[in-house]
């Protein structure tokens, strides 16, 4: 590795997840067995992926922590906050994703992890009842109930540094209020003022991490961290932020699809996509206030990829639509549709389907701990505000708004953006070379 003035990745890595649900378990189970050799974190770009460094005779192919300090698994230490009690054991059995063969060898560990007391409003998940919820008087309060459990984590378990990722429930859409969103000082006072309706608990837990220097992940479509004061934190504080909603598996195939129609100059007359899935997950997003959070997130890949005032004949009619159904049989193996209306020479019709499979957690879990590892690497590095290069994993990413750019969701695009960003802080030159 290069010398660069990225600090080393020395002591322990607290992971403090939002939420000890079926995506939080999943992931906490996978580190923990994957560190005793008994199973693969497949799907995690920290762990397999590797980047050219270097041109011509001299390019060489290395995995990132080859290129960067990063955190080591045994170094992860994980805490968790939930509005149930179960503890990560008993939460990943309930959450039926992996077979008890997988998670019992980990079970002491998993025990261990006992969710602390949520901050929660039943108002922002209607379909959620649970007890294991902080007694605060304000949004203030409750802020400073976090940030107490942030440190006292932090001192018990000897962390030297601190990530928060919310893998819990969606949260209700709260679109973007100026007199109260846009800026630092307004937010506070509105917490103060225990405005409820326009500080959802999700702000409070990421106000609490950015001012205990731990960078904050948005992993639900929540609108937390795309407002002005939550930025104006960030640059005081100093810390890492990104997009948010993990992009696991429609939007993944949807950001990894629609540049084939796109570079290949086709038409575009409509896309469908529909969902089935059963978890909790599913249930909250049953609440049509909830799934129009999801909804807004999952709309805005196509318009930035598709875009119809560079190519209005190709995209100039568009329609765009998304669906998510609760059915409980599945449990957390979604199924995705995809019905592609696309058009070619002429403007003759053709059609195309995607019929996706797949196991939610099992897609999101890597996420998580790409996410984590890098956002703090990215501390470590001193970069804060909203972190560029982790667009790659976001259904919906953020970019530098500070000169208002637009975010690239072609995940092509976006890969091109991860590997230039840990190039540059392993001391090597960012490119766009073909790989
Ligand atoms: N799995 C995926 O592919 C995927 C992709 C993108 C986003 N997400 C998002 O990840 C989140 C977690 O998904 P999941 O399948 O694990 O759901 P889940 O319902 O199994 O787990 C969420 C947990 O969060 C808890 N919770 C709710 N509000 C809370 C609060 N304020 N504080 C602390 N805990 C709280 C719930 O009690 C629940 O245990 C969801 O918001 C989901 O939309 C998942």
């Amino acid at each position: 590795m290069k010398l660069t003035n990225v600090k080393p990745a020395d002591g322990k890595l607290g992971i403090m997840v939002v939420g000890c649900g079926a995506v939080a378990t999943t992931f906490m189970t996978g580190v923990l067995m994957a560190r005793k050799g008994l199973a693969k974190p497949v799907g995690s770009m920290t762990q397999y992926d590797k980047i050219r460094v270097g041109k011509g005779n001299d390019k060489k192919y290395l995995h990132y922590s080859d290129i960067v300090p990063l955190a080591k698994l045994n170094d992860i230490v994980f805490g968790t906050w939930d509005i149930y009690p179960q503890n990560a054991y008993q939460s990943a059995i309930y959450a039926e994703v992996l077979k008890e063969k997988d998670i019992n060898p980990v079970r002491e560990e998993l025990e261990k992890i006992v969710p602390m007391k949520a901050a929660f409003d039943h108002n922002y998940a209607k379909r959620l009842d649970g007890d294991n919820v902080k007694d605060c008087k304000n949004r203030w309060e409750m802020m400073e109930g976090i940030r107490k459990d942030i440190r006292d984590f932090k001192a018990k378990n000897n962390c030297s540094r601190i990530v928060v990722i919310w893998a819990a429930s969606t949260e209700i859409y709260v679109p973007e209020y100026e007199p109260i969103h846009g800026t630092l000082a307004s937010l506070e006072k509105a917490m103060k003022d225990d405005d409820r309706e326009h500080i959802a608990p999700s702000m409070c837990y990421a106000y609490a991490a950015l001012s205990e220097e731990a960078p904050f992940i948005m992993g639900a479509p929540n609108t937390t961290v795309d407002i002005p004061a939550m930025w104006e934190l960030a640059e005081k504080t100093k810390m890492p932020i990104a997009g948010k909603d993990f992009k696991t598996g429609q939007t993944l195939v949807k950001s990894g699809f629609a540049p084939i129609i796109g570079t290949r100059c086709l038409g575009l007359n409509g896309w469908f996509s529909t969902n089935i899935l059963g978890n909790r997950d599913g249930l909250v997003l049953d609440e049509p206030a909830n799934f129009r959070t999801k909804e807004v997130s999952k709309l805005s890949t196509l318009e930035t990829i598709l875009k119809s005032d560079d190519q209005p004949d190709l995209y100039g009619n568009v329609y765009h639509k998304v669906r998510i159904n609760y059915y409980p049989p599945r449990n957390d193996n979604k199924e995705g549709w995809d019905n592609i209306d696309i058009f070619g020479w002429m403007g003759y019709p053709m059609q195309i389907k995607i019929n996706f499979l797949c196991r939610d957690s099992i897609l999101a879990a890597p996420l998580l701990l790409d996410l984590t590892l890098l956002s703090d690497l990215a501390a470590r590095a001193g970069k804060f505000g909203i972190q560029r290069f982790l667009s790659f994993f976001l259904k919906s990413p953020m970019h530098d708004y500070t000169k208002g750019e637009e975010a690239v969701n072609n995940l092509f695009e976006q890969y091109t953006i991860l590997k230039n960003a840990i190039r540059e802080m392993g001391g090597y030159e960012a490119d766009q070379e073909v790989d």
